[in-house]
């Protein structure tokens, strides 16, 4: 088997339990990467005054690190610019929140540059080189300028926008023909594969085969469905485990008696937090009765703080939970606890092995392991319900989680009312149909999927939704 070569941004320390507000893509990537063997290549978190290319390795847990430091200037302009402020509110729908900065994007052209300048020498003639997310799209073209001939695929963890968004991205051409550089360019949902191949056809002039093979010209990419998992047994153990354990009878000892409903997501506006507490509000307005017998533990760490509509929905998050809280609480309970910190792996898997309810409420979201990890961690003979967004990715996989429109309050408020009602057998019926499909469709798999394709063999669940 050929040797991995992982590149994305952000390289995950190699622990298995991590705190903090490591997003899902790092945690799958260590377990797939523990799998191949190889090298996870990317950016350290840190900064330098001048740029240097000089590579830090770190060894353990069968994963090998190599990391590079960045200039200020770059992590304003590539981390903080193009990527957080152009990118990631556009791919989410939010062209009201996305920033055009010709500065951004030369900070982006110049650390994809940096990326393939100093990873070169590190990958060998056989390795699969395999780049992440939105950060690093030219990546693939500037590996390729360099000489690389390698396989190199390409996955997006992110929704793509339908072409009429992605258009308003003044440089839209050249981001979409730098993708044609790659063998095999993969997202989460056929949704988001659907855009993509519209705006090859629709904006490009372009073609699509049967194999899913898009052409524009002379250059052709084929293009895939994976749709990623967790690591789903080593989380079932977790859930098992005696931090678990003691995190879920805290929990329990706490809640004297109430009902615990979870919301565990980065601080990010894509993850439809303040619906989510509105939506909540209204299923205290709507149920005086019931009001006292629930509670919502809201676990959001802060996250990309340097950015203004990260701190503005921090304060906004302050402010609503703070209303929420003043009007509804009495002496002896308050109806939401917002906690703006990270927990260990195997704590949240008590966490939500506690709860009788997930809200997992994007308002678009490429998949979502949050929802996927609230499956993995239930009791079998008395699970709890997951509430989760249609315009979540992993939507397209678990169809019996209760699911809403995270933009109607009172659809939200109805199904926190269903999910209490909800008889047992019924919730052990969704529950076992999700954990069938978590299992069946781990990081394992989808690795294996995109690797395959990657390698040239058959793609078995091309269209696997
Ligand atoms: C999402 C992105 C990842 C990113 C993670 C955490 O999951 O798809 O690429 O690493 O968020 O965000 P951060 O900006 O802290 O890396």
């Amino acid at each position: 088997m050929s040797r991995l070569v992982v590149i994305s941004n952000r390289v995950a320390v190699p622990t298995a339990d991590a705190a903090g507000n490591q997003g899902g893509l790092a945690v799958a990537l260590l377990s797939a990467l523990r799998e191949n063997g190889g090298i996870w290549f990317g950016w350290s978190g840190e900064t330098t005054p001048e740029f240097t290319g000089d590579i830090r390795t770190t060894q353990g847990g069968g994963v090998t690190t190599a990391t590079i430091d960045l200039e200020e200037q770059d992590i304003d302009e590539y981390y903080n610019g193009y990527a957080n402020r152009t990118l990631w509110p556009l791919f989410h729908y939010r062209i009201d929140l996305t920033e055009f900065e010709r500065d951004f994007e030369g900070g982006y052209r110049r650390v994809n540059e940096r990326f393939a300048d100093t990873v070169m020498p590190l990958v060998e003639d056989d390795d699969l080189v395999w780049v992440h997310d939105y950060h690093l799209i030219p990546l693939g073209r500037e590996l390729r300028r360099r000489g690389m001939k390698n396989r190199l695929g390409f996955f997006l963890h992110t929704p793509w926008p339908p072409a009429r968004l992605l258009t308003s991205l003044p440089s839209h051409h050249k981001l979409v023909e730098s993708m044609f550089a790659y063998d095999v360019v993969g997202f989460h949902t056929e949704d988001w594969l659907d855009s993509f191949r519209r705006y090859v056809v629709d904006i490009m002039g372009g073609t699509i085969d049967e194999d899913g093979c898009a052409t524009v010209g002379d250059r052709t990419v084929r293009t895939i469905v994976a749709p990623i998992g967790i690591d789903t047994a080593e989380f079932e153990a977790a859930a098992a485990s005696p931090e678990a354990r003691f995190a879920h009878d805290r929990m329990h000892m706490s809640s004297t008696g109430r009902s615990l409903i979870v919301g565990v997501d980065r601080l990010d506006y894509s993850k439809g937090l303040r619906e989510r507490l509105l939506g909540y509000e209204r299923f205290l307005a709507n149920n005086p009765d019931r009001r006292a017998l629930v509670y919502l533990l809201q676990i959001a760490p802060p996250s990309r703080a340097d950015v203004d509509t990260y701190q503005e929905i921090r304060s906004d998050l302050d402010a609503l939970s703070g209303r929420i809280n003043g009007e509804y609480a009495d002496i002896d309970w308050v109806p939401i606890r917002y906690v703006n910190r990270g927990y260990p792996r195997s704590e949240l898997a008590g966490i939500y092995r506690a709860a009788r309810i997930a809200l997992v409420t994007p308002l678009r979201d490429g998949m979502n392991l949050v929802a996927k990890e609230y499956v993995a961690a239930q009791d079998p003979e008395d699970p709890g319900v997951l509430i989760l967004s249609s315009f979540a990715g992993a939507a397209a996989q678990l169809k019996e989680a209760v699911l809403i429109n995270p933009y109607s309050a009172e659809d939200m408020a109805d199904a926190i009312t269903a999910a209490l009602e909800m008889p047992r057998a019924e919730r052990i019926r969704r529950w076992q149909a999700m954990i069938e499909n978590v299992r069946a469709e781990d990081v394992f798999w989808w690795c294996r999927l995109f690797l395959d394709a990657l390698e040239g063999r058959e793609v078995v669940g091309d269209t696997a939704q």
